[in-house]
């Protein structure tokens, strides 16, 4: 099975600002990619990890929607610390999205999807709660098929100040319940880079976004004009392969 992670994306309820014209253009440019290289990504689902939207209006959910409707793929999103649950959702309920999937329906036989809440409401750091380590603990024991983690916020630290100060505040707790229950993987973003660990046999990945990636190191505001998403092949066997595109 071949899953798309796009995270990230930052969208503005319209095009009046240049960080909302360049966000649109980067989410548009990555929408295009995916489609006109269909056949070589071959991915059977997309997951889409948080800051879909910048300002959590409507309209940038709609615009989310009318985009991921595109590519005819079934998609499943989580949010992140920029995100609106409520908006999200009327975005959704006014848009449509027919690919607009529960995540349980990207698993296969093989590999489990799972997503995990990170936001604190209010909050740019992340907080996985004590009621959802317990679902997810729960979750992780009913099942013995190979686990794949998503989530918002990264676990460990990329190496970029800015960002770790407002990572995953108990990463800890979290990655020891996934590794004593066999979890293989935990997707993020919200670093806005590419990153990649394997501790205790999770392989730890963090997709860049959509909208730019930040300067490695950095520890204010330090843009690098990219947009990025990573594929991600579970396969029948061992191996796990993650690959990243830069475009
Ligand atoms: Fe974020």
């Amino acid at each position: 099975m071949r899953i798309l992670q796009l995270t990230d994306i930052h969208l503005f309820s319209d095009a009046s600002s240049p960080a909302a014209v360049k966000n649109r253009a980067s989410f548009d440019s990555v929408i295009s990619y995916i489609l006109s290289h269909r056949e070589q990504l071959n991915v059977d689902g997309i997951v889409v990890t948080g800051d879909i939207s910048h300002d959590g209006s409507v309209e940038s959910y709609r615009y989310f929607f009318s985009k991921m409707e595109l590519l005819d793929i079934p998609y499943a999103y989580l949010l992140g610390n920029h995100d609106n649950a409520e908006n999200v959702l009327l975005a959704h309920q006014q848009q449509g999205g027919a690919n607009k999937v529960d995540v349980c329906r990207l698993s296969d036989s093989q590999w489990r999807i799972l997503f995990v809440n990170s936001v604190v409401k209010g909050r740019d750091h992340g907080l996985v709660s004590s009621q959802e380590l317990n679902q997810l603990e729960m979750q992780l024991s009913e099942s013995d098929r190979k686990t794949a983690v998503f989530m918002h916020h990264h676990v460990q630290p990329v190496g970029t100040p800015l960002v770790d100060e407002c990572m995953l505040l108990n990463g800890h707790e979290l990655l020891s319940i996934c590794r004593r229950n066999g979890v293989r993987f935990i997707g993020s973003g919200h670093a806005h880079t590419l990153f990649q660990r394997k501790t205790g046999g999770v392989l730890l990945s963090v997709s860049p976004a959509v909208c730019h990636q930040w300067e490695n190191g950095a520890t204010s505001v330090k843009i690098v004009e990219n947009s990025g998403f990573t594929v991600i092949s579970l396969a029948d066997t061992d191996s796990l392969v993650v690959e990243t595109f830069l475009i």
